[in-house]
């Protein structure tokens, strides 16, 4: 249990903060995220904690979970956001975050969004091309403004990672290839409306050892040390998300270990430290609540038929992703069976867990654990099923941040033909 510090039994009774998990599905209804705002806070608080004194900005990755009251909360406990669409710009500025701190990542950036961007006034584009950069240089001139740029270099190191999810590999689409990097940087004086002030790279997600963030931070400052002698000035350094939680048997690095290297290795420079985590700020302060709708079984198999689906967490079904199944209320007087834990969705693909071990009634409240990352914002409405409530625990209170959607809205935007 100690991944999830902020969910734990009370007498025999699964809670968040203090509030009893049975609670929350009494009112709210189920399928439903549940977030814990001390965990969050406390994850935050430990990225930032441990740089100390030294200079560096957090960039919470919107894309883990892009919920408005998260991003309040981040934004509040003076965060800063990685960015990957013009829709995320939107939320960082509708929650209240400081565009000062935003960084803008990806490789399809659109010149609108590229504009919005400009007229937020963030803190850096990471581009991720030379056409992008051409495109970039045009779109600030239009506006007559400088585009601050980071290039994020690929430096081709195994994030040992799952392989959708990583990310630095040559033969990955992200990021400029790390031998190319550095005559784009010398030629970026010839783009009159961009302005160069940083270095960036990102090497994948779900990352469970340091070697490989030292490996291509080495290469990165190598780089970094070659600009420099070229006379370019770069003022931060980004370092990109990775850090991996624990589901189950991983033991990832801790924060303070991961930060301790980055600035181990930086050592003396001056530049500015910036990191984008996602996952690490808030995997582990979620957890996906459901309810039994049927206990299905057959000569071959035990099935737990449960009201959360494929379309509400889609780790398992895209990644093979496990995620810990606990019973909310644990049931002493029944025996426990082998279960697949599935979903409503006609596909095989559809489940959440597979041979898990739990005694189980019709009607039963489970938790999905560490389902706070890539939980509700890869979430879809496959089979028209309207997307999940979400609601946030803060000590005894609960708050509710997303209503469950409803199928008016669903269809909304639909036409039929004349
Ligand atoms: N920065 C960039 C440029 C990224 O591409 C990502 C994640 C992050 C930061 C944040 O990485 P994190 O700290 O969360 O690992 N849907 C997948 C994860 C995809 C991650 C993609 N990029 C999953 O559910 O495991």
């Amino acid at each position: 249990m100690s991944g999830f510090p902020s969910f734990s039994y009370r007498n025999g009774r699964l809670c968040g903060e203090s509030v009893e998990l049975d609670r929350i599905a009494r009112e709210f209804g189920t399928p439903c995220y549940i977030y814990s705002r001390a965990a969050l806070t406390a994850a935050y608080r430990e990225f930032d904690a441990a740089f100390g004194a030294r200079d560096h900005l957090v960039c919470y990755a919107v894309k883990a979970n892009s919920n408005l009251a998260i991003l309040n909360l981040f934004a509040r406990l003076g965060s800063g956001f990685d960015i990957v669409s013009g829709g995320e710009l939107q939320r960082v500025l509708k929650a209240g975050g400081d565009p000062k701190k935003v960084v803008f990542s990806g490789i399809g950036k659109r010149p609108e969004e590229m504009r919005a961007a400009l007229d937020a006034g963030i803190l850096c584009f990471n581009v991720e091309s030379e056409a992008e950069l051409r495109v970039l240089n045009q779109v600030a001139g239009e506006m007559n403004k400088i585009a601050p740029v980071s290039l994020r270099v690929n430096p081709d190191v195994d994030a040992r990672t799952h392989p959708y999810i990583s990310t630095g590999l040559k033969e990955n689409k992200f990021g400029i290839p790390f031998d190319e990097a550095e005559s784009l940087y010398v030629s970026s004086h010839e783009f009159s409306n961009i302005c160069i002030t940083g270095l960036d790279c990102h090497i994948g997600s779900q990352l469970t050892e340091l070697n490989p963030f030292i490996e291509s931070c080495k290469k990165m400052l190598r780089l970094l040390d070659r600009l420099e002698a070229q006379g370019l000035q770069i003022d931060h350094l980004d370092l990109g998300g990775g850090l991996g939680i624990r589901y189950s048997g991983e033991n990832p690095p801790l924060v303070r270990e991961y930060v301790d290297v980055l600035c181990a290795e930086v050592g003396q420079r001056k530049q500015r430290i910036l990191i984008e985590p996602g996952r690490a700020l808030v995997g582990n302060a979620g957890i996906l609540l459901t309810r039994i709708e049927y206990l299905k079984h057959t000569p071959h198999r035990d099935f737990a038929i449960v009201d959360a689906a494929m379309n509400d967490l889609m780790r398992p079904a895209l990644y093979d992703a496990y995620h810990e199944i606990l019973p909310v209320i644990t049931e002493n007087d029944i025996g426990a069976k082998t279960y697949q834990v599935v979903g409503p969705v006609c596909e095989t693909g559809d489940f959440l867990g597979h041979d898990r071990n739990l005694a189980l009634r019709q009607g039963d409240l489970l938790a999905i654990m560490s389902t706070g990352a890539y939980g509700m914002s890869m979430s879809s409405n496959y089979n028209t099923r309207p997307r999940a409530a979400e609601v946030m625990i803060d000590g005894d209170h609960v708050h509710l941040i997303r209503e469950r959607e409803s199928i008016e809205q669903l269809t909304a935007g639909e036409k039929i033909l004349p």
